[in-house]
This record gives structure tokens, sequence and C-alpha cells, in this order.
């Protein structure tokens, strides 16, 4: 039988030995970054840097997706680590030595050093795999940033036989090495609406002869803002913003129809749906009011992040065991942007943890350029601890067999 495995000194020191790697591996990542689900360059990479590890590799169909399996041989469950490899399109003003060299493009929520973290990861538990029973499955995912890579790798049986799931994101805006995590839901669900205001076109100077559709959109706007927080719980919040409102094209004509459209975010399935309802009732109510119509269309984006909550603790206390008390907080609150590896943790338990990477000499981590920022910068140091974290996350669940309370 062997002997349990504990995440220590060997994951800390071997997770050193790889930054280097990771280092080189983000900075190429930076400077091509690559958008949405064809990641070709960002993938030939991944698959270089992890070539000789003995992994079974697999390659998407129809996106740059890499799932690599680490099968010890030996029985055990499985136990899934996620990185996420697509940038942004935006321009970089960080002035780093190795800025992206692709105008308009930006690796500016981290993805690169996930993905470094998820290649160092595999190369430190490759080097154990004789002391592990069990698989750890690797995923490295295209299109996060809306194009839902993770659901597409889904339907092409990602998690088969996966018991688990785990995965990291950076936060340039918290202080370095700290991990915060956070049972139940993490972050906010994302969809769209758009909502047609339609009237009759007619004279500004005659508007009884017209039906304007003008003032019921602004009417709108605040009655949408009214209806959150009359119907929402303020336990299970919500948000909805009005972004956008289009009418008219010239200063004597009433239009025929007004447009808005803007985002909802929620915590929770129930609270989203509700909101849904809502903005269509109060949308067609109110333009009804005013003799106009309303069409409302919704445009269902990621659902709300949730970690399994006997997980989401259990992870933490990983990182408790592996680089000390002090490294870890509870988070008070989800965080309101989204995330698709929500459609993971639909189908397994597991949980996705934050890790503070605002680099040290910075004396006010939260006030740091915050993830999507044109200026965001992290400490690379940091992804020697994102890595042993995977590490250590993998090797205690495989060395519990996947009982969480062992
Ligand atoms: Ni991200």
């Amino acid at each position: 039988m062997l002997g349990e495995v504990t995440a220590g000194d060997a994951v800390l020191d071997a997770a050193q030995d790889v930054l280097p790697t990771m280092v080189d591996l983000r900075r190429k990542l930076h400077r091509q970054p690559e958008l949405g689900l064809d990641l070709p360059y960002t993938q030939s990479q991944v698959l270089q840097t992890i070539d000789d590890l003995g992994l079974t590799v697999n390659v998407g169909k129809g996106l740059s997706s890499v799932i690599a399996d680490l099968d010890t041989g030996r029985p055990g469950p499985t136990i899934l680590l996620r990185g996420d490899m697509d940038a942004l399109p935006m321009p970089e003003d960080t002035g780093l030595e190795f800025s992206s060299e692709v105008d308009n493009r930006m690796h500016a929520c981290g993805h690169d050093a996930h993905t470094a973290m998820l290649a160092g990861a595999a190369t430190i538990l490759a080097g154990m795999r004789d002391s592990l029973s069990g698989t750890v499955r690797f995923m490295f995912q295209p299109g996060e940033e809306g194009a839902g890579g993770a659901k597409i790798m889904i339907e092409q049986d990602l998690l088969d036989g996966v018991d688990a799931a785990f995965a990291l994101h950076v936060a340039p805006n918290a202080p370095d090495g700290i991990f915060g995590w956070k049972p139940g839901p993490a972050l906010a669900s994302a969809d769209e609406f758009d909502i047609v205001v339609k009237g009759r076109g007619g004279h500004a100077s005659t508007p009884h002869w017209a039906g304007d559709p003008t003032p019921v959109a602004a009417e709108l706007v605040l009655a949408l803002q009214t209806m959150v927080t009359r119907t929402v719980d303020a336990f299970d919040p919500a948000i909805v913003t009005v972004t956008m409102l289009q009418g008219g094209t010239v200063h004597n004509v009433i239009p025929e129809h007004v447009n808005l459209g803007g985002t909802i975010r929620a915590v929770s399935e129930r609270t989203r749906h509700l909101v849904w309802d809502n903005i269509r009732r109060v949308a067609e109510g109110v333009a009804a009011a005013h003799g106009c119509t309303a069409e409302v269309t919704i445009h269902e984006g990621y659902p709300v992040t949730i970690n399994d909550p006997a997980f989401a603790a259990w992870a933490a206390s990983v990182a408790d065991e592996t680089f000390g008390l002090g490294h870890t907080y509870e988070m008070g609150s989800p965080i309101m942007g989204a995330e698709d590896f929500s459609y993971v943790l639909q189908k397994v338990p597991g949980a996705m943890l934050f890790l503070g990477v605002c680099p040290p000499d910075n004396p006010n981590p939260f006030e740091a350029p915050s993830c999507h920022s044109n200026r965001m910068v992290l400490h690379e140091g940091s992804m020697a601890t994102g890595a042993a974290m995977h590490a250590a996350v993998a090797i205690k669940y495989l060395s519990s067999g996947g009982d969480l309370s062992a």
C-alpha cells in the first residue's frame, strides 16, 4: 500500500524549479495573445511544454483545447485542474518589456499566467507520478471570455470519469500569495438584454399625433432600477445596468422606436430567472401605459459559478497546510464578474479560488489595476504559488481517495 503523500516542501521546491519555464511560457503567450476559441500559437506552446511528461494528450475538435491526463496506472479518483488560455480584444498600456505585440489584444485577465501555472503543475505532478494513485486531468481551455469554451469541452467528453474539479483565477488587486475562497456562489451569472420600445413616428412639434417611444425608454431606465430594489432580496442580489440607449436621427422627428440594452448579474439561479421575468413585465407594462409596445430579448450568458461548500473549505485547508496559516481568507461576497468554469461546477463538485498576485512592491494592493485593466500587471513569482497549489490539491485529493474528510 502506498503511504500518504503530503503536499509540502517537495511541492514548493518543485514549483520553484519550474518557475523559470512558467515565466518563459507566460511571456511568450503575453507577447502573442489570441482570442476566442481558436488559439493555434497558444495551443502549440502548451503542447510543446508538456510534451515529455508522459501524459495522454487530446486536442479539441473545432477549438484549440488541450486535455492532458496524468494516469498513474493505479486505481483512484480523477481530479480535473483547469487553466484558461484566451486574451481580450483591448490595447495594452503596461509598458512591460514583453508587452503584447498584437494591436488591440492583451492578456488582461491573467489567462497567460493560468496556462503557465497549469503547465507548471503538470510538470510537478508528472515528477511525482510514482507516488500517486488515480488520474489528474489538465484542462487547457480556450474561449473563456464570452465564447463558452468550457461548455464545448464538456460536450466533447471533458468530464467523463471526473470526480472533482479545481481552478485558480489570479487577482492582481489582492495581496501576493494570498488565496480568497468562498463556499457557494463565487461569481455571478452574466446575461444581456435588449429592449425595443415601439411607438409611432411623427413631427416633433405635434407629439399628440404620434406615439413617442423616447419618454417611455427614459421611464424604463428608472423603472428597471426600481424593479431591482423592490423585488430582489437584498441578500440574494442582482444588478441590472442599462448600458445602451439609442433612438432618433434628427432634432425635429419623433422616432418610431428606441432601443435599450444592458447586462443582468445575479448570484442565484432563482433571482436570475426572477429578474428575466420582471424585466419583461416592467418593459411591457410601462410601454403599454403610454400606448407603446416593448419587445424584450434576453441573451442567456454564463450561469452562476457555484463552489461546492465542502470542496471550497477543503481546498482552503490544503492551502493552509501547504503555505502555512495566514495564506487564505474567506471572501464575504461573490464577485459580480462571470466565469464559464460555472458549467464545469454544474456537473461535478469543485471550486475556483482566487490567488492574489499584486506585485509585492505595490504598497496598496487593493488599488492596483484589476483584471481587464489595460494597465494590469502581476507578480510572476506568484505563479510558483499557483502551480504548487494546483499540485497540492491534486496530491491531497488522490491520496485521500477523493474523500474530503480524510
Ligand atoms: Ni478571467
